[in-house]
């Protein structure tokens, strides 16, 4: 596969060091490209995508000049303070099941970051990590299908390692592993850890479907019993999540609505 050129060199190998040796896990790192700083680490692996790089590949970078976040906001992070990475899945699932992707990968990078750092984090629908009430990190997974169905699921993370102040927008919000720690973490044990997480997450739901990870999911929610709103149609209580990842919400009438994208407020 080829990088543009200016890509090829930033590539720096001193951003993960030790990592890169024990690569691949399981299918995760197969292909490992770590940058000091790119545009969007999405972008990287979506051109790296188009070009047939195998699945498990993964992008991380030390700073982002243009990270996204979801619905189009933008992902802000200090340079080299916490995890930014992005991994190419190739699934062979109809496209219609691509959301459950976004709560296999927030389970599974949950479950790694509290074995690594025994916080006990919770997911807010469908796929942000919570501790405390705040976002400790974000998670955008973005799909390419064509005439035969699913392409490609770029699955991104940003994680909040090391950043201890927050721009003004979503200081009240936002947190990050070290401020709930009381002090600062080393990234690369994490970012591997995440790694056999998705790796194993990937392998059980590919092998058994969503079941497992819908399980997951509802027992570390932050959302379900919560009162939620989405868009002007959807008031209510958060009872469960649906076999396909959609939020059930129980009115105030009582009717059972489904949200099936985008977020709650
Ligand atoms: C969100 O809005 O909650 C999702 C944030 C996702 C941020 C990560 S950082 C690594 C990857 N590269 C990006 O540009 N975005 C994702």
């Amino acid at each position: 596969m080829t990088l543009r050129p200016f890509d090829h060199a930033l590539l720096d190998h001193s951003v993960y060091p030790r990592l890169a040796t024990r690569l691949p896990i399981g299918i995760m790192g197969r292909t490992f490209y770590p940058f000091r700083s790119v545009d969007s680490t999405q972008n990287l692996a979506r051109e790296l995508a188009a070009d047939g790089a195998p699945e498990g590949t993964v992008v991380v970078a030390d700073h982002q000049t243009q990270g996204r976040g979801r619905a189009g906001r933008s992902w802000l992070a200090e340079p080299g303070a916490n995890l930014l990475v992005s991994v190419l899945l190739r699934p062979p699932i109809p496209v219609a099941r691509t959301p459950q992707l976004s709560l296999l990968v927030a389970t599974a990078s949950r479950e790694a970051i509290e074995a690594q750092t025994g916080l006990p984090l919770r997911i807010r629908w469908p796929n942000d990590l919570m501790l405390g009430g705040r976002k400790v990190a974000g998670i955008l997974t973005e799909a390419a299908s064509g005439g035969q169905g699913l392409l490609h699921v770029v699955a991104g993370i940003g994680l909040n390692v090391n950043q201890t102040a927050f721009h003004e927008e979503i200081r009240e919000r936002a947190t990050s592993l070290a401020l709930a720690t009381g002090s600062p973490l080393e990234r690369e044990p994490l970012l591997e850890a995440l790694l056999a997480a998705l790796n194993r997450w990937y392998a059980a739901y590919l092998e058994t479907g969503f079941g497992p990870v819908r399980s997951a999911w509802r027992r570390n929610s932050a959302t379900l019993g919560e009162w939620v709103a989405s868009g002007p149609e959807i008031a209510g209580t958060a009872v469960d999540l649906d076999a396909d990842g959609a939020l059930v919400v129980s009115t105030a009438s009582g009717v059972l609505k489904r949200v099936v994208a985008g977020e709650v407020q």
